[in-house]
């Protein structure tokens, strides 16, 4: 049996463990995933001491995804260009490997709900670590162009010039916004707090469909307000959940699972 966990905190609302057990009794791997909450100040030495134990990988969530970045060996590209990592491997000379696999998990979702990414105009709503680890795949999926607005919008503008070398990709103000945009995407965490980003009415327009990375049981703030100024179709995040975790899964054991499988139980399981 070979070992993983999640390491956040708080860490336990997370589903990882049930998605890896999931993946684990459908591709026959024999792994055991564990939760872990390191103190806020005590990633590393959480960290060190689970690779200690033998493990041979970790997902990496809230509030150390930067952190995590900081302390590997090697990254891949998109690690990299991220910031951060949700994604470790534990080689066995000792070194840590990052990868960030939220970005495909993003983008295999939004081809599974709205149909190809190719020609469309996108617009990326918040400017945190969510947009960021999401920037260069969506880039990567043939798009028209990625416009980013944030409430702060010179977060907004950094971003866009981080990633000016990979594609189409400009920050706009969100208040002198004025085009309509094919796809809408919310990364902040407003919704969290019960809060909208303030975004004007007409980037949605009649075939207008909208993303919310957050998620849950019920209709979330921002597709409620997407659904009621008109846009055509909603997705919340679940599925950008179980598609990074899958992405996750198939870097450690070199097969893919199926995410759809489990959609529907993760779905009736939330509270
Ligand atoms: P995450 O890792 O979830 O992206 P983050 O890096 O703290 O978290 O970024 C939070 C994002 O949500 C930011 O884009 C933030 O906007 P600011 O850069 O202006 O702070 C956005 N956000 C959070 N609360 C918001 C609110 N009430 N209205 C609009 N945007 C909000």
């Amino acid at each position: 049996t070979e070992l993983y966990a999640v390491l956040g905190n708080p860490i336990a609302q997370s589903k990882s463990p049930y998605i890896h057990g999931e993946f684990a009794k459908q591709t026959l791997q024999d792994i055991s995933y564990q939760a872990i909450q390191p103190p806020v100040d005590q990633f590393e030495s959480t960290l060190r001491t689970f690779i200690k134990q033998g493990a041979k990988g970790a997902n990496v969530t809230a509030p150390f995804k930067e952190q995590a970045f900081t302390l590997c060996d090697e990254l891949s590209e998109l690690a990299k260009l991220a910031g951060a990592v949700n994604t470790l491997s534990f080689t066995v000379t000792g070194k840590i490997i990052g990868d960030n696999t939220d970005g495909v998990g993003l983008v295999n979702d939004l081809q599974i709900q709205f149909g190809s990414l190719a020609g469309k105009r996108i617009l990326l709503v918040g400017a945190g670590g969510a947009a960021r680890g999401c920037i260069l795949p969506l880039l990567q999926s043939n798009i028209s162009k990625l416009v980013i607005c944030n409430r702060t919008y010179s977060k907004a503008k950094q971003l866009a010039l981080l990633f000016n070398d990979f594609g189409n990709v400009c920050a706009e103000n969100i208040n002198t916004l004025n085009d309509e945009f094919d796809i809408v995407i919310n990364s902040t965490s407003a919704g969290l707090s019960g809060e909208l980003a303030p975004l004007p009415e007409s980037v949605i327009g009649k075939n207008t469909m909208c993303y919310d990375m957050t998620y849950g049981k019920k209709l979330t703030l921002f597709n409620h307000w997407a659904q009621s100024v008109g846009a055509i179709k909603t997705a919340d995040g679940l599925g950008m959940l179980v598609g990074q975790a899958a992405k996750s899964f198939s870097i450690w054991r070199g097969v893919m699972p199926d995410p759809q499988i489990i959609m529907t139980t993760i779905r009736q399981q939330m509270t």
